[in-house]
């Protein structure tokens, strides 16, 4: 069930002008017909030379720098850093436009799912308070010692809220003089019924550590035992209607309250509950937990909110792993720059911390590894580079990997790398790295999001200048037929395909939406064409036809080029007749455009 409709956002996008959003956060200063130009101020990038542009018939921004851009709801969600919803809210409020009432059955639907969410969330809360005081209990000392030992100060254990549960029934006696129905406990997750009905604590007798959320509310627990045992040393929370752990990262309340204060641009992902808290409190409190090492897409989305580089610090006996690795690669593709800190065999951050002091971790950070020189490292490990067939096995893979860069001063460095440990001359891998085939890897996806730059050569031009013609939907442009148009740019092909489809006045006000973030800098330049097509009206028409011609003709050129190979490659005699004669076809019709 959305809570607001399509029509209602359209049109309190329609009553903002994002050029005045963004200038209340930053001073744009206009450049050319269209655009407008600022330092950006988005949390997480700082610079000196402005990057960030606000298109203004388009209504959106862009940022060359961080890569970042969007709609005015969008850019309150960063700038703001707060939800889908809130961000509506705050741009209802500017525009004084009422939200939405809903129809009755929905309001009253939607009101009964707040009214239990917020109980549920009342309830959390209550039993974090509840599990905090305990730890102040005379039958808490030993959770008291056990902090201590561990080293954990008091103002830590305030600040993570970490508490402890005495017993089994403590809990849901509690939340039930507070009003509470065993059915909601159970629903928040904070109790179970036993086998012969009862209702008692799910995390009884265990420390707890609070989950919560980055809007500051508890969303569910962590529960460790007293032991040093390790599998089944914490429980969790199960999945409930508030939380989901796929979706949610440990510390990212305060992350997002640190970031208020300084801005980083980095981030220390850890796998544990006391890593995050150890770290913390050494004074690295941009932290946050994957709570093990599996980490998910929504959790990197999330992350991304508040940082541009992460600092992957998984346990020392956990590097390597295949979950390890999936986790690098899922930072990577969602636009992450992605650094490995290596920890010694066996010691997690906690631990190192302790055996080393914070100066001892500020080492490791310093030397954390660029994700690619890591990955080469692995291929490395364990391989006898004295034995011929290993050290074979070994230029393989890593060429293997080296192809999958896109930066060629990166390429260059690496394949030293492996020329100085394999002591095979750069020339000739440098050969092999040529011949070889060029294999595809998921890792592609980082560059075309973050750097896609824009292309800048004739036929770029005057496919721009064509899509500019259908976007402000130009008389003259119907006289031709852009379904004809293939463009050299699948972000151009994209907005066509709409523009073909829908009337230009219902596309236009979609295209940020359309293109998607890696199409935004082209989306900027289609829409900034009206700066360079003749000033006088009358000579529009004229400068699309001729740029509309160049197209056209441009892709049936690429026609017989491809006819061409096929024909060549064709043994079939009749065939190769039939693509003759497509060719000649095709000759003619570029003569005649
Ligand atoms: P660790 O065992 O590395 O946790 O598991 P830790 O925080 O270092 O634990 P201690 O207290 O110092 O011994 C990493 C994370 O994996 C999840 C937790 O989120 C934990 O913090 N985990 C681990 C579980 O959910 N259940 C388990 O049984 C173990
Ligand atoms: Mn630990």
């Amino acid at each position: 069930m959305a809570l607001y409709g399509e029509k209602f956002l359209d049109e309190l996008l329609s009553k903002i002008n994002l050029v005045d959003i963004v200038s209340r956060y930053c001073n744009l200063q206009r450049r050319g017909s269209s655009n407008y130009w600022a330092c950006c101020p988005l949390p997480g990038h700082t610079e000196k030379t402005p990057s960030f542009t606000v298109n203004e018939p388009g209504q959106f921004y862009h940022c060359f720098g961080c890569g970042k851009g969007g709609d005015a709801i969008r850019f309150i969600q960063e700038v703001e850093t707060v939800d889908f919803v809130d961000a509506v809210k705050i741009l209802a409020e500017i525009a004084k436009m009422p939200l939405p009432v809903q129809s009755e059955k929905d309001a009253e639907k939607s009101k009964l799912l707040k009214n239990k969410k917020d109980r549920l969330h009342d309830i959390l809360r209550e039993t974090a308070i509840f599990y905090a005081k305990n730890l102040y209990d005379e039958k808490a000392l030993r959770w008291r010692e056990y902090l201590a030992k561990r080293g954990l100060d008091g103002k830590t254990v305030k600040v993570f809220g970490i508490g402890a549960s005495l017993d089994y029934d403590g809990l849901p006696r509690h939340l039930k003089g507070l009003g509470y129905t065993e059915e909601e406990m159970l629903e928040a997750g904070v109790c179970q019924r036993s086998e012969r009905g009862k209702i008692y604590d799910f995390e009884a007798e265990r420390l707890i550590i609070p989950i919560i959320n980055s809007m500051g509310k508890v969303i569910a627990f962590g529960g460790r035992i007293y032991e040093d045992k390790g599998f089944g040393k914490y429980k969790n929370t199960a999945e409930t209607v508030i939380f989901n752990k796929k979706n949610n990262l440990y510390g990212i309340n305060n992350l997002k309250k640190v970031k208020q204060e300084e801005n980083f641009d980095k981030v220390i992902m850890v796998e544990g509950y006391m890593d995050a808290i150890s770290l913390y409190m050494a004074g690295f409190k941009n932290v946050v937990a994957s709570m093990g090492t599996s980490l998910t897409l929504q959790q990197a989305k999330l992350l991304k909110r508040y940082a541009t580089t992460v600092l992957v610090s998984y346990d020392g006996d956990s590097a390597g792993q295949n979950a390890t690795i999936r986790s690098l690669d899922i930072f990577e593709n969602e636009g992450f720059e992605v650094k490995v800190v290596s920890l010694p065999d066996g010691l997690d951050p906690d631990d190192v911390i302790r055996k080393y002091g914070k100066e001892g971790y500020q080492t490791l950070l310093n030397n954390a590894q660029p994700l690619i020189d890591y990955k080469l490292s692995l291929i490395e490990n364990g391989k006898d580079l004295q034995d011929v067939s290993e050290r074979r096995k070994y230029v393989q893979e890593s060429l293997e990997l080296i192809r999958t860069v896109k930066d060629e001063f990166l390429k260059e460095e690496l394949v030293k790398k492996v020329s100085q440990t394999s002591e095979i001359s750069y020339a000739s891998l440098k050969r092999d790295l040529e011949s070889g085939t060029v294999t595809v890897k998921p890792t592609q996806k980082k560059e075309e999001i973050v750097v896609k730059r824009v292309k800048n050569n004739a036929t770029s031009l005057a496919e721009r200048v064509v899509l500019w013609a259908y976007v402000n939907d130009k008389d003259y442009a119907h006289d031709k037929d852009l379904q004809l148009l293939n463009f050299t740019d699948s972000t151009r092909d994209t907005i066509a395909e709409h523009l073909v489809y829908d009337e230009a006045g219902t596309v236009k006000p979609r295209l940020y939406k359309i293109v998607g973030d890696e199409g935004l800098a082209e989306l900027d330049a289609i829409l900034s064409c009206g700066d360079i097509i003749p000033s006088d009206e009358s000579d529009h028409k004229r400068y699309f036809y001729d740029c509309y011609n160049a197209v056209r003709k441009h892709n049936l050129a690429e026609d017989v080029k491809r006819l061409n190979e096929l024909y060549k490659l064709e043994l079939n005699q009749e065939a190769k007749l039939k693509y003759a004669e497509l060719i000649a076809q095709k000759m003619e019709e570029i003569k005649n455009v």
